[in-house]
C-alpha cells in the first residue's frame, strides 16, 4: 500500500485502523474499542483493555523463544566499556529489580523518579516500574538539583532510583549530592532511594533512606508483570513550557505500546532482530520512545550509547558504533551532525568504517537545516529523514514513512502527516489557511494513541496550554505551513520555548532564576541563533536602583545562578546589563523583536512599542556579546 492509501484508510475508519494496529500488542484482555470520547475534549485509547508494558517489551520475546537475542548493547566510550544484554537476561534483571521495589512497598500507580545517565540500568529501572504498574518519571542528568526538586514535588514519588554519577567529557557529574540537595529542597520526601553505584564514583548512602542497587535486590522474589488498564499512566515526562513550572506529560500505557510498535514497522522500517540506535538520552522523549520502549516492544536490539558525537574520542565515534554493532536505523538530532561536520568537514572518519548496513538516518528534535541534511546524505548515501514531533505526542506527527513507502524528500520539510494526525495551519481566528501560508500548526482532535491524554494533575493547565486557543484542535506551539503536496514546514515556536542543541528549554524558567538575583529588577531571556546548537539563550538584566557593582561581576553571577538552578544543559552563558527593556505600551516585553535584532533579521517596528529608542540600546548591548553586528 502507498502512504496515501494508508493515510486514507485511517481517515475513513480511524477506529478500525487503531484496532488493527492493536493486534501487534499482547493483551491480558483485549480492549472492546479503541477511542473513548465520553470525556471530550479529553480522550482515552483502549481504556478497557488490560496490558503490561514490560511484558510487551521483554517477556513476550523470551516466551516466543527469542531469549538469546540481544536486547541492549551498551557502548560507552567515556568509560571504555561495552557489553550486551540478551532478552532473557533483561527479563531476569528487570523482574529482580521490580520485585525489590515491590518488597519496599512500591505498587501500581505509585510514582518513581529515575535520575540516571546513559547506562542499561536506566532502562531496567523504567521497565521494572512498568512491570509492576508503577509510573516512572525520568529526569535528565543535565538538570540541577532545583529542577529535580520541582519534579519531586509535582509527582510525589514513593522512590527515587539514581546512579552515583554520570560522566561528561572531562568531568564526573556527581549525581548523589544533586539528589540529596533536591530532596532537601523539596516539600515531598520519597520513602527511599536506590543508588546504582558506578565504578567511577561510589556515593555515600544515607542510612535508612538509601539502598544499594544490588544489595537491595538480594534474596527478593522476582516480580511478575502486573496487568494495567489501557489508560493507566506508563510514565510522566516533564517538559518545558512557558513558565518555570515544567509540564508533566502523561503517557497512557496501551496507546503508547500500540503507537510505538506501529512506528517501528511503518516509519522506521525496523524488523525484530534489527539494530536500532537513537543517540539521545533516556531523559528526553526520544530516549523513552526509541532508546527504550520502541525497539524493545519490536523485539529489536537497542543501543545505549554513553558518549558524545565528538570528543569521545573523536568525530568518528558514531560511525564506529554503526559499523561495529551493525546499526540499521540511526536516529539523532541535527546538532550532533553539525558538531561532527565542524570537526570533520570532509567526512574522513566515516570512510574508515563499513557503513553498508545502515538503511536510513532519522533526524528530529529541532529544525534540520538543509546544509546539514545535504552533508549527511552525501556522506552516508542513505535517505536522511527529517521528522517532526514533540514530548507531548511521543511519536512522529510528520515523517517520511520508509516502512510504507519512501516518499520524495523535500529538504527543509519533515514530510507529511502520519495516520492519526489531521494537521492544519490556522490563522489567529482559527480559520484554516491556504497551502503555502504561514500560521499556527494545530492538530484536529482527537490526537492518536500514544499522545498525551492530559498533564499530571493539571487538567486546567492542559486545556489552557493546548486546547483552548483553537477549540476542537490541539495547539502544537509551532508555526509553519503546508505546501500543495501536503508537505509540512516547521518554522518557529509560537511561545517562549527555545531549542538548544535539540534540548527543549523554557526562557521563562531562566527568567525566574535571573529575577531571583538580588541586584536584578527586571530581565528577559531570548533565544539567539547559533551555528552549532541552533539556538542559545541570552539574558538581559536591568539592575535595581542604586546598585553600582561592576556589570561583569553581576552577569557572571547570573550565569552561575542559571547553571546552579536549571543546570548545565541550559547552556546559559550570555548575559548583559541594560538600562531598560523594550516594551509595548501595555507593558509586554518585545522578546521577538530583540531576537530579530540579535540575528540581524529584518523586522517591522512594533506599532505598540512604548519607546523605539530603547531598541538602539538593545542593539549596542547585543554588539558587546558579538551579536547584532550589522
Ligand atoms: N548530565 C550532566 N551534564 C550534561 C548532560 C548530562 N546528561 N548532558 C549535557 N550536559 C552538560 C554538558 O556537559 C555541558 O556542560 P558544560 O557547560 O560544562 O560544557 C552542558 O550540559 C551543555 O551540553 P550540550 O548542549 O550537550 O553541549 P556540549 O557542548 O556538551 O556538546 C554537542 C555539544 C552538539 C556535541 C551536544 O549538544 C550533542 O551531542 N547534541 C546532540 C543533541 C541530542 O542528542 N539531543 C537530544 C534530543 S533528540
Ligand atoms: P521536544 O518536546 O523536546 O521533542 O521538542 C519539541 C519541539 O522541538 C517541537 O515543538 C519543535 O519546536 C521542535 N522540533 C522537533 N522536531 C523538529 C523538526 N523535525 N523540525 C523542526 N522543529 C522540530
Amino acid at each position: 500500500m502507498a502512504y496515501k492509501d494508508v493515510y486514507a484508510s485511517w481517515q475513513s475508519d480511524p477506529e478500525g485502523f487503531w484496532m488493527k494496529a492493536a493486534e501487534e500488542i499482547d493483551w491480558v484482555q483485549k480492549p472492546s474499542k479503541a477511542l473513548w470520547d465520553d470525556n471530550a475534549p479529553l480522550y482515552d485509547w483502549y481504556r478497557d483493555g488490560l496490558v503490561n508494558g514490560c511484558y510487551n517489551a521483554v517477556d513476550r520475546h523470551v516466551e516466543a523463544g527469542n531469549g538469546e537475542r540481544t536486547a541492549i548493547i551498551y557502548d560507552s566510550p567515556v568509560t571504555h566499556t561495552k557489553h550486551e544484554i540478551s532478552y532473557a537476561e533483561l527479563q531476569n534483571r528487570v523482574a529482580g529489580l521490580a520485585g525489590a521495589l515491590r518488597a519496599k512497598g512500591v505498587e501500581k500507580g505509585d510514582r518513581v523518579i529515575i535520575y540516571m545517565p546513559m547506562v542499561p540500568e536506566a532502562l531496567e529501572a523504567m521497565l521494572a516500574c512498568a512491570r509492576i504498574g508503577a509510573v516512572h518519571s525520568v529526569v535528565f542528568g543535565g538538570f540541577a538539583a532545583h529542577e529535580l526538586a520541582v519534579r519531586i514535588d509535582d509527582c510525589k514519588p514513593k522512590a527515587i532510583i539514581a546512579a552515583s554519577c554520570g560522566i561528561e567529557p572531562g568531568r564526573v557529574v556527581h549525581y548523589k549530592p544533586l539528589l540529596d540537595g533536591a530532596i532537601e529542597q523539596s516539600q515531598h520526601k520519597p520513602d527511599f532511594c536506590v543508588i546504582f553505584q558506578r565504578e567511577q564514583e561510589v556515593a555515600k548512602l544515607e542510612e535508612g533512606r538509601d539502598y544499594d542497587w544490588h544489595a537491595f535486590q538480594y534474596g527478593v522474589e522476582p516480580a511478575e508483570c502486573v496487568p494495567v488498564e489501557g489508560d493507566h499512566p506508563a510514565y510522566i515526562l516533564y517538559t518545558s513550557g512557558t513558565t518555570g513550572q515544567p509540564k508533566g506529560v502523561i503517557r497512557a500505557t496501551a496507546g503508547h505500546l500500540v503507537a510505538l510498535k506501529w512506528t517501528m514497522t511503518n516509519i522506521y522500517d525496523t524488523q525484530p532482530g534489527d539494530v536500532f540506535w537513537a543517540a539521545s538520552d533516556v531523559g528526553w522523549v526520544v530516549g523513552h520512545s526509541y532508546i527504550c520502549y520502541g525497539p524493545l516492544i519490536n523485539g529489536s536490539t537497542a543501543i545505549v550509547f554513553e558518549g558524545k558525537p565528538v570528543g569521545t574520542p573523536d568525530a568518528g565515534t558514531f560511525w564506529r558504533v554503526i559499523s561495529e554493532h551493525k546499526v540499521k536505523s540511526f536516529f539523532t538530532a541535527p546538532t550532533a551532525f553539525r558538531a561532527i561536520k565542524r570537526d570533520d568537514p570532509k567526512g574522513e572518519y566515516a570512510r574508515k568504517y563499513d557503513l553498508s548496513g545502515l538503511r536510513a538516518l532519522y533526524l528530529a528534535g529541532e529544525r534540520a537545516d538543509p546544509d546539514t541534511i545535504n552533508w549527511a546524505a552525501d556522506l552516508l548515501k542513505v535517505p536522511v529523514i527529517d521528522h517532526w514531533w514533540q514530548t507531548e505526542t511521543g511519536w512522529a506527527i510528520a515523517a517520511n514513512p520508509l516502512g510504507i513507502e519512501e516518499l520524495p524528500i523535500k529538504v527543509g520539510s519533515p514530510s507529511v502527516a502520519m495516520p492519526g494526525y489531521d494537521v492544519q495551519i490556522l490563522d489567529e481566528a482559527g480559520h484554516q489557511m491556504k497551502p503555502g501560508e504561514l500560521g499556527a500548526i494545530a492538530i484536529k482532535l482527537p490526537l492518536p494513541p500514544g499522545t498525551l491524554p492530559n498533564l499530571w494533575q493539571a487538567e486546567e493547565r492542559f486545556k489552557k496550554s493546548y486546547l483552548n486557543t483553537f477549540p476542537g484542535y490541539y495547539e502544537t506551539g509551532d508555526a509553519g505551513m503546508i505546501d500543495e503536496d501536503g508537505y509540512l514546514y516547521i518554522m518557529a515556536r509560537t511561545d517562549d520555548v527555545i531549542n538548544v542543541a535539540g534540548h527543549r528549554l523554557s526562557t521563562g524558567a531562566m527568567e525566574e532564576v535571573l529575577a531571583s538575583h538580588p541586584d536584578v529588577a527586571e530581565c528577559a531571556v531570548i533565544g539567539v541563533t547559533d551555528e552549532l546548537k541552533g539556538q542559545l539563550p541570552l539574558g538581559f538584566v536591568c539592575l535595581t536602583t542604586g546598585v553600582n557593582r561592576p556589570h561583569d561581576e553581576i552577569t557572571k553571577e547570573c550565569v552561575k545562578l542559571v547553571r546552579d538552578q536549571v543546570g548545565p544543559v541550559a547552556a546559559f552563558k550570555l548575559a548583559v546589563v541594560v538600562d531598560r527593556l523594550p516594551k509595548t505600551r501595555s507593558g509586554k516585553i518585545l522578546r521577538a523583536t530583540m531576537v530579530k535584532i540579535a540575528d540581524n533579521a529584518e523586522f517591522k517596528m512594533p506599532a505598540t512599542i512604548d519607546d523605539p529608542a530603547i531598541l538602539d540600546e538593545i542593539k549596542e548591548a547585543l554588539q558587546t556579546l558579538g551579536y547584532a553586528k550589522s
